[in-house]
């Protein structure tokens, strides 16, 4: 009797600390920060130094894109790996985790799928010199841009009495 009592807490503890896991793994990996913008976007809310760091990356797509339909225009695929390859998934290394985790799962594959659209478009355009091949893959992912910006925003974290 006694030792089942025992398995009994032992199996209790086991499953709080399931629970644990399971809300940890839904707050930091699934759902994020985020709250309802003015706009009905979601806002993901985070400091300023991590909003500052996000909204550079999109800037490094913005000038590559206007780079790479520069290059289609001289017909120079070269030249468009050059500038794709930067924007694929090596940039996405410097992200720190705890700026990760505060990013809806949705948003990450979002964001993740355009860093891959990246480096196939680097990778094809050095392979098989296509220039219109390159444009409609860029079209492609720029729906994804699209996609995201319909979705989400950026608020800053509020702090009162700052
Ligand atoms: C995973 C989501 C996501 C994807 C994919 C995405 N963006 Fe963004 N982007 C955002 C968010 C969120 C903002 C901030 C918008 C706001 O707060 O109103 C933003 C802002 C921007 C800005 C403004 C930068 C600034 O300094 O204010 C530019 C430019 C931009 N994105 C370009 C792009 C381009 C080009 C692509 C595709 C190659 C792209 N984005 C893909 C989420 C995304």
């Amino acid at each position: 009797m006694k030792q089942n009592q025992t398995i009994l807490i032992y199996w209790a503890i086991i499953g709080l600390l399931l629970l644990t896991i399971a809300g940890l793994v839904l707050k930091f990996i699934v759902l994020g920060t985020t709250a309802t913008g003015e706009d009905g976007r979601q806002a993901i809310i985070l400091e300023p130094s991590e909003r500052a760091m996000v909204l550079g990356e999109m800037r490094q797509f913005l000038a590559g894109i206007q780079g790479m339909l520069e290059a289609a225009e001289r017909n120079d695929a070269a030249a468009i790996a050059r500038i794709a390859r930067p924007l694929g998934l090596s940039a996405t290394r410097h992200v720190p985790a705890s700026l990760a985790a505060k990013l809806p799962l949705e948003f990450k594959t979002l964001g993740h799928g355009v860093h891959d659209d990246f480096d196939r478009i680097a990778m094809d355009a050095e392979a098989l010199n296509d220039v219109r091949l390159s444009l409609s893959q860029l079209a492609a992912t720029m729906k994804k841009c699209v996609a995201c910006h319909a979705a989400y925003q950026i608020a800053v974290i509020s702090r009162p009495n700052r």
